[in-house]
This record gives C-alpha cells, structure tokens and sequence, in this order.
C-alpha cells in the first residue's frame, strides 16, 4: 500500500478536527479527534469519551475504528490522530493493539493544532504485535 497523497492527509487531519469538536473531556480536558481511513476510501471519526468512573474512558482512536468495524469497514489503511497541544499524541498501548486487529501495518499520521508532527507504520509503535492468527491454534 503506497503512502498516502496529500489530498487524503488533508481529508483525514480535517475529519479528525472535525470529531474533536465532539470529545467529551471533563475530567483530563484533553481534546481528541481521530479519523480512520479505511480501503472502500470511507473516513471514520470518533472522539475521546471519558466518564465519571475514569477507567471506562475510550479514547478517540479506538472509538473511530469501532465506529469503522461496526460500519462492516474492517481493512485499514491509515488512522490520524488530532489534539490540539503542542506535543505528539501518540495513540495509546490499547489503540495500537485494536488498530492492530485490523491492519498491523497501518500508517498513522499526527496532527496538532498547527501541522503533521509524525508519521509512522503501526510497525514501529506496536513490535511483536500479538494477532488473530496467534490465537488460531491454541492447545
Ligand atoms: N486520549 C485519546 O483519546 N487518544 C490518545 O491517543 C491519547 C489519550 C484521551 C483519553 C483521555 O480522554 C484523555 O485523552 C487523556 O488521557
């Protein structure tokens, strides 16, 4: 899969900005958007959403590809990650392992509020990753 053009980074920094405007943050006030793009070329957006009890909080990553999935999309290409803070939001260890599931190869790209700061295979941020075809033949 060759790297994205710059028309689809524009689209997908513009959907998961979009999404942002809906995170749900009262407690962190940590704003973020995602956007998945997946291989049909449909965008996918999802939004942090904290709770009161803190550990059910869902980060906008994985919501984006649940958002994805439940949609029946479930080959990834690429998921952006938006917060508007001036150092890298890189998706957490839950995230890499669910965008994982679907593409262990995915590239992510990370927005904040002025540019691109980094892109990286899902390779580099999830190494040795444990999948589905780990779970094929258990004794
Ligand atoms: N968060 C995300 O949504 N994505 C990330 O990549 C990092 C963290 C959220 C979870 C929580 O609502 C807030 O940011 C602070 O951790």
């Amino acid at each position: 899969m060759p790297l994205l053009n710059n028309e689809t980074i524009n689209q997908l920094k513009s959907a998961a900005i979009k999404a942002s405007a809906n995170a749900y943050c009262p407690y962190s006030r940590f704003v973020v958007g995602a956007a998945v793009l997946c291989e049909s070329g449909s965008i996918y957006t999802g939004c942090n959403v904290e709770n009161a009890s803190l550990g059910l909080t869902v980060c906008a990553e994985r919501n984006a590809v649940f958002g994805a999935v439940a949609q029946g999309e479930t080959k990834i290409v690429a998921v952006a990650v938006y917060a508007p803070v001036d150092t890298v939001t890189a998706p957490c260890g839950a995230c890499r392992q669910v965008i994982s599931e679907f593409n262990p190869k995915a590239e992510i790209y990370m927005f904040n509020h002025k540019e691109l700061l980094t892109q990286v295979n899902l390779q580099e941020l999830l190494p040795m990753a444990f999948g589905p075809s780990d779970i094929e033949n258990p004794t």
